[in-house]
């Protein structure tokens, strides 16, 4: 039996990466085992958030899960730090990593280089998130291509955890979607979409309207040439581009390449403009709907008791292995 397991935080805007990297993936795997989803607002905090916003940000990302087609009667959601087990595995976890490997996370890198102080906590980020996928037996995580050398480390964690303490945690595989994995920046497509680009035109949001979506998509950057063909080297905005649309509606890069053959770059993107728009519109429909829902809180009630079962057996065993606590 698969268990799948995926985490996003609830920093505010979802963008098209997030989207096409991440919840366009997680609806299929509900019929494929025990799928669990996270608001791990846990590992928002590890930069400051204002409390009142997290708060709009859980609800908002709860109904983004929901109208990206997560089905509460077929999946388990729920908010991370309303399950105790991730801050008590979190600390397991911390214990086995080392300083050295949580200093090479690009991660971390990025967020912290030139910075005169970072919070402690963007450092030990990846051994929470080791714990909140190893809780659950997980043995599927689906992420985009950013969290990889995460998902290694948390291979790495719960190998060493097994061989110091005895067969304890099960080792999980990472998913990568075949197209969508790492969408780029609009403005500059060699750099990840990122929520936190300062170039507004660089990303599109879900709840962005289609008016936003086709001014967004018919000024990316893309070259000279006029000729629409796959080529991440020479051409990544023509790919870029041919990614979003083949991520979003399912076709392949070569049809969408012969679907192009001798137009322009203002029909094709007139046309990816329009499979997102088409792709997005119920999603925002469905989140409108659901936003001030009495449901939600319903759903993320059942879906942190489901949790809890499973994550508190889990703890145990993990305490148990390491000899905390008094073994009775
Ligand atoms: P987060 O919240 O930054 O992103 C959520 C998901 O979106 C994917 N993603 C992208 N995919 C393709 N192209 C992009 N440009 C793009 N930008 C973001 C991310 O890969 C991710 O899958 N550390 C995680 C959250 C986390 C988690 C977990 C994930 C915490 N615990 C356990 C899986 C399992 C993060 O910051 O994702």
């Amino acid at each position: 039996m698969k268990t799948i397991f995926s985490g996003v935080q609830p920093t505010g805007v979802i963008t098209l990466g997030n989207y096409l990297g991440a919840f366009k993936q997680f609806p299929k795997f509900q019929d494929e085992g025990n799928a669990i989803y996270c608001i791990v607002d846990q590992h928002a905090i590890t930069v400051q958030q204002d409390p009142k916003e997290l708060q709009e940000n859980i609800r908002k990302l709860a109904a983004t899960y929901l109208a990206t087609g997560i089905d509460p009667n077929k999946s388990t959601l729920f908010i991370q730090s309303e399950v105790p087990a991730h801050a008590q595995a979190g600390w397991m976890m911390q214990c086995v990593a080392s300083m050295g490997e949580l200093e090479r996370m690009t991660q971390f890198k990025d967020k912290s280089t030139g910075k005169e102080s970072v919070n402690a906590a963007l450092l030990t980020y990846p051994p929470l998130m080791a714990a909140d996928i190893l809780l659950y037996n997980t043995t599927i995580v689906p992420v985009g291509e950013d969290q990889k050398q995460h998902l290694e480390l948390t291979r790495d964690l719960a190998e060493r955890f097994n061989k110091r303490y005895g067969k304890t945690l099960v080792v999980p595989e990472i998913y990568l979607p075949k197209e969508g994995a790492r969408i780029k920046s609009l403005q500059e497509p060699t750099k990840k979409m990122s929520k936190s680009d300062p170039n507004t035109k660089a990303t599109i949001k879900l709840l962005d309207t289609p008016k936003q979506i086709e001014k967004k998509i018919k000024s990316a950057v893309t070259d000279s040439e006029g000729i629409v063909t796959f080529d991440a080297e020479n051409k990544p905005g023509v790919a870029n581009l041919l990614t979003i649309e083949s991520a979003i509606s399912g076709v392949a890069i070569d049809d969408l390449v012969a679907k192009y053959a001798g137009l322009g770059y203002g029909a094709f993107k007139a046309g990816v403009a329009e499979a997102v728009i088409a792709d997005l519109t119920p999603v925002q429909e469905r989140f409108n709907e659901l936003i001030d829902s009495p449901e939600l809180d319903r759903i993320l009630d059942e879906g942190a008791e489901k949790a809890n079962a499973i994550a508190s057996a889990t703890v145990k065993r993990m305490e148990r292995a390491m000899g905390l606590g008094r073994q009775r």
